[in-house]
């Protein structure tokens, strides 16, 4: 039997992760799931425990909404270590603290370049002894750093003590792309090269680093969300079917597709970088870094060999929203009136900020002629997300359930695709807040009459 984690320890509680992610995920799971166990934040800010419950408190407000009776109990199961990361005595203090403790886990809600640094720590001072370890991503920097911190980790824990998280696989929306694919028997036979025309998924964000800049100067946009969220989504929607839903079927299932994507052609992809990024606090004056990124991919199976599937994400877009286009082919000829192909025949997946599962289909219009609209069919459209992603992941990773984490040989086929990308030494184009990107990116769609760009209406959901 599993055992459940007996600690919450997170490195990095004062944190910009622990503020608008993990705080109001702790409050939501002991609002949801009765959880009580001592929660440990560890950080070198020079606070005390007061400070960080102001923190915590300030953190459930604004994200979602302070509940009185959890968030009483989170303040009384916080506690607080305040240290340097590389001292020895950082993690004595976090020894006694955990007491009877036997089974922490240990949240890395930190920089990447410290994983190393600290998970050495815990092991020399005893704390990783039956313990589990969580580390956001993105996993290393391309894919030989990847490899080495694999390597670090196992040296200290086993394969199924480390969870690498990636809060896309935690949000409802993803997690229905995947039931949806799989629970409906009519999809199976359109889904592959022989009805399915070219997939584009795009990921934009109305708003720039946010304060995050010295952060995004390290990652860029291909690390920071195309490497795990957008591969995830590309994964879930062009992989085979698992033989049953155990977690290492899923991710073994999930390890095949990602094996047989191309590396990434720098051709094909396009790196471009808002104007204004440059003046960001922590950002250097001539940055190459991208906050925007393009590409097309390959997938070499017989379901998919010729099918484009496209990736779009970008800072400072003109909307904020994630979305999957499947264009379907159109048919064969034209019996009745002429269509635009792009404005039916396909299937939508609105990811955020709503949530829309949705078929594009023609219908005749009532009256004498034979001509039609474009109409779309609504399996699922809700209003926002229901259940906080790191909520999900957080509960999961307590129960060691890894269904949901990477595992190091799919984490390091990600990076095999993006590697080629990485290094590019072409300068990274600029291009104005509020619009869809560089014009370069533009070209990569020509051959599918252009991207999709998501509309988002004020009140609810559209196309
Ligand atoms: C994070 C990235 O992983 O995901 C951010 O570091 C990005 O740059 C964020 O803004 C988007 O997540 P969500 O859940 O708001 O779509």
């Amino acid at each position: 039997m599993t055992v459940k984690s007996d600690a919450f320890v997170f490195f990095g509680a004062t944190g910009d992760l622990a503020y608008k992610q993990i705080f109001p995920a702790l409050q939501a799971l002991i609002r949801d799931e009765d959880f009580d166990l001592p929660i440990i934040g560890i950080a070198r800010s020079g606070w005390d425990i007061e400070k960080l419950r102001e923190r915590a408190k300030d953190s459930v407000t604004e994200h979602g909404g302070l509940d009185k009776r959890a968030f009483g109990k989170l303040v009384k199961l916080l506690r607080y270590v305040d240290g340097d990361y590389k001292q020895a005595d950082t993690y004595q203090r976090l020894r006694e603290m955990l007491g009877k403790a036997q089974h922490p886990l240990h949240y890395l809600a930190i920089p990447p370049s410290l994983f190393e640094t600290v998970v050495k720590h815990l092991d020399q001072s005893g704390c990783a002894t039956g313990a589990r370890v969580v580390v956001e991503k993105p996993f290393g920097r391309d894919l030989a750093s990847a490899r080495e911190l694999n390597r670090t980790l196992h040296r200290i824990f086993p394969e199924d003590a480390i969870f690498r998280i990636d809060h896309y696989l935690g949000k409802e929306a993803v997690q229905n792309l995947l039931y949806f694919r799989f629970a409906n028997s009519f999809l199976e036979p359109l889904w592959n090269r022989t009805y399915i025309d070219s997939v584009q998924i795009t990921m934009a964000e109305s708003f720039g680093v946010q304060g995050r800049g010295s952060f995004y100067e390290e990652v860029g946009c291909l690390r920071d969300v195309v490497q795990n969220h957008m591969l995830q989504v590309l994964v879930l929607l062009a992989m085979d079917a698992p033989t049953s839903h155990d977690a290492e079927a899923m991710r073994s299932e999930k390890l095949r597709l990602l094996r047989a994507i191309r590396p990434l052609d720098p051709k094909e992809v396009v790196r471009g970088q808002f104007r204004g990024y440059r003046t960001e606090q922590g950002v250097a004056k001539n940055s190459q870094v991208e906050t925007f990124a393009a590409m097309r991919l390959h997938i070499d199976t017989w379901r998919w060999q010729g099918v484009p599937f496209y990736i779009r994400a970008g800072k400072e877009m003109p909307v904020t929203c994630t979305e999957v286009f499947v264009d379907l082919k159109c048919p064969p000829l034209a019996v009745f009136d002429r269509i635009a192909p792009r404005d039916s025949n396909y299937f939508r997946f609105r990811l955020s900020p709503d949530v829309v599962i949705s078929a594009g289909v023609r219908v005749k219009k009532p009256g004498e002629a034979m001509r039609g609209e474009n109409v779309e069919l609504i399996a699922r459209a809700q209003p926002r997300r229901v259940r906080l992603p790191y909520a999900r992941l957080l509960g999961d990773a307590l129960r060691g359930n890894a269904e949901l984490f990477g595992r190091d040989d799919g984490i390091e086929a990600a990076w095999r695709i993006i590697d080629p990308a990485l290094n590019d030494a072409e300068r990274v184009l600029q291009y104005n807040p509020g619009t869809w990107g560089p014009k370069a990116a533009d070209e990569l769609t020509a051959g599918e009459e252009g991207w999709h760009n998501p509309v988002v209406k004020k009140n609810g959901n559209g196309k």
